[in-house]
């Protein structure tokens, strides 16, 4: 293998560019060139394929920093339909030409899926990322505990988990973390705690919602921050209960944070932030307000007499508010955590390919002897008895519903990602670098227009 590509697709997250980082530097060592393709799949659905070479003479660009978040190659949500047969033999006659014998995408679940089919062309390997937390196994025969039950939706089916029948521990799960999840955590967790001294000094109740579309993995971290209850979408809200403590708990502190997770559903299994719903090119729902939704619930059930009853001069809507962490959770640099096991990833991914990996994917496992180690594993390990890949949910366990935080194995599975997850060197950035006086004066330079020069197509090869 002379010639490999690599592209970044779905959301981006701020652990990419140290993925394709790893990757470039094993690359150079092993002597292969790498070609990145420009805003993911896109690029290979565009007839010139624009790309950028990452190392020539076996020498990484500048502009590639493993410590600058999201991707210099550009992410999008194209994917690649397995059932449009011509639009592959396309690609993979655009590959061929420009002379890649490997491919390593980085993404979650759906990217996974847009690969396999050019995994039949030439050696594919997926190096995962997502903030969601949601690529991987809690254990290895996960997959199999899906049944799909027919419905009125147009698919004619929906998918239901069955319950599980599979002793859990966290030595089984498969692919721990995602490179990503560490800095989103990173990023609300800090969020609470400022939110924390607002709501405390003007005896407010903050509902913090957070990303994370099915899975409460994000949500859960947040715990970092020491909110008062946490909502995730694994956990139907139980309304009364979540009133009672919200009133428990404002009578004792006359504050209240909540953090709720976009996905939460009601009992009915409903999405509570679904009513304006939108879909993304990857046919995934747009969710909005699921804070709001709950905000609403709150000023209902506890009406303006509660604040006023308690001398407060607000009106419940006044003394209710919300925020959206959003894509805050997504950018920036890296962590320590991140950068490492990305860029690790990363290379592992090309190892793989070079062995001839078809398919496959490049995980982080972990054991308590062992610690954090990179492995690989096959891409159809991950799918069901019908071919889906279903995002992984956070395993019920790490949950306790009635308190409405993480339970202790939810604690456990939290601890070997986050301690000593900031590096000096974060913090030390932050330091020096936000208040530079240069900042005042120089505008931003976006590593586009760096990289916009270096962009070739197929036809100029
Ligand atoms: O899949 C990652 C994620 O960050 C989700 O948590 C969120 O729902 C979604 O992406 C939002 O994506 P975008 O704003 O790019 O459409």
């Amino acid at each position: 293998m002379k010639r490999i590509g690599i592209l970044t697709a779905g959301g981006d997250t701020p652990a990419l560019n140290a993925s394709i980082y790893g990757a470039v530097v094993r690359a150079n060592q092993r002597k292969l060139e790498v070609f990145g393709f420009i805003k993911g799949f896109s690029s290979l659905f565009n007839p010139r394929v624009p790309h950028v070479h990452l190392n020539p003479l076996f020498t990484t660009i500048p502009e590639l920093d493993p410590t600058y978040g999201g991707t210099v190659l550009g992410a999008s949500r194209d994917y690649v339909d397995p059932g449009d047969k011509p639009a592959i033999e396309e690609i993979a006659g655009r590959l061929e030409a420009l002379g890649i014998e490997g491919l390593i995408c980085i993404g979650g679940d759906g990217t996974l899926n847009g690969m396999q089919p050019l995994s039949n062309h030439l050696p594919t390997v997926l190096a995962p990322k997502t903030i969601d937390n949601d690529l991987g196994l809690n254990y290895r025969n996960e997959p199999d505990e899906w049944a799909r039950q027919p419905c009125d939706e147009a698919s004619g089916y929906r998918y239901a988990r069955t319950p599980s029948r599979t002793r859990f521990d966290l030595e089984h799960m498969v692919n721990y973390v995602t490179p990503g999840f560490a800095t989103a955590v990173f990023v609300t967790a800090s969020g609470v705690q400022r939110i924390r001294t607002t709501a405390e000094s003007h005896r407010r109740i903050a509902i913090i919602e957070v990303m994370g579309r099915h899975s409460g993995y994000l949500a859960l971290g947040t715990a970092y921050g020491q909110p008062d209850m946490i909502l995730l979408p694994e956990s139907p809200l139980d309304v009364d209960l979540l009133v009672s403590r919200v009133v428990e708990t404002y009578d004792l502190q006359k504050n209240v944070v909540i953090i709720c997770a976009e996905g939460v559903v009601d009992e009915n299994h409903c999405e509570l932030g679904a009513e304006t719903i939108s879909t993304d090119p990857a046919g995934n729902k747009v969710l909005s307000g699921a804070a709001e939704a709950l905000r609403q619930m709150l000023i209902q059930r506890l009406g303006d007499s509660y604040f006023t009853s308690k001398r407060r001069n607000e009106s419940a809507k006044a003394a209710i508010f919300t925020r959206k962490v959003g894509h805050t959770q997504r950018g920036g640099r890296p962590i320590l955590f991140d950068r490492f096991h990305g860029a690790q990833l990363g290379g592992h991914a090309v190892d793989m390919l070079l062995e001839g990996r078809m398919n496959a994917v490049a995980i982080l496992q972990w054991s308590r002897e062992r610690g954090f180690q990179v492995d690989g594993i096959n891409g159809n390990d991950f799918r069901d008895r019908w071919g889906h890949i279903h995002a992984r949910q956070m395993h019920r366990s790490f949950y306790n519903p009635e308190e409405m935080k993480p339970s202790r194995i939810g604690i456990d599975y939290l601890l070997p990602i986050f301690t000593n997850s900031i590096g000096q060197d974060d913090m030390e950035e932050v330091r020096q670098m936000l208040f530079n006086s240069g900042n005042l004066t120089r505008s931003y330079h976006s590593v586009n227009t760096d990289i916009n020069k270096r962009i070739r197509y197929l036809d100029d090869v």
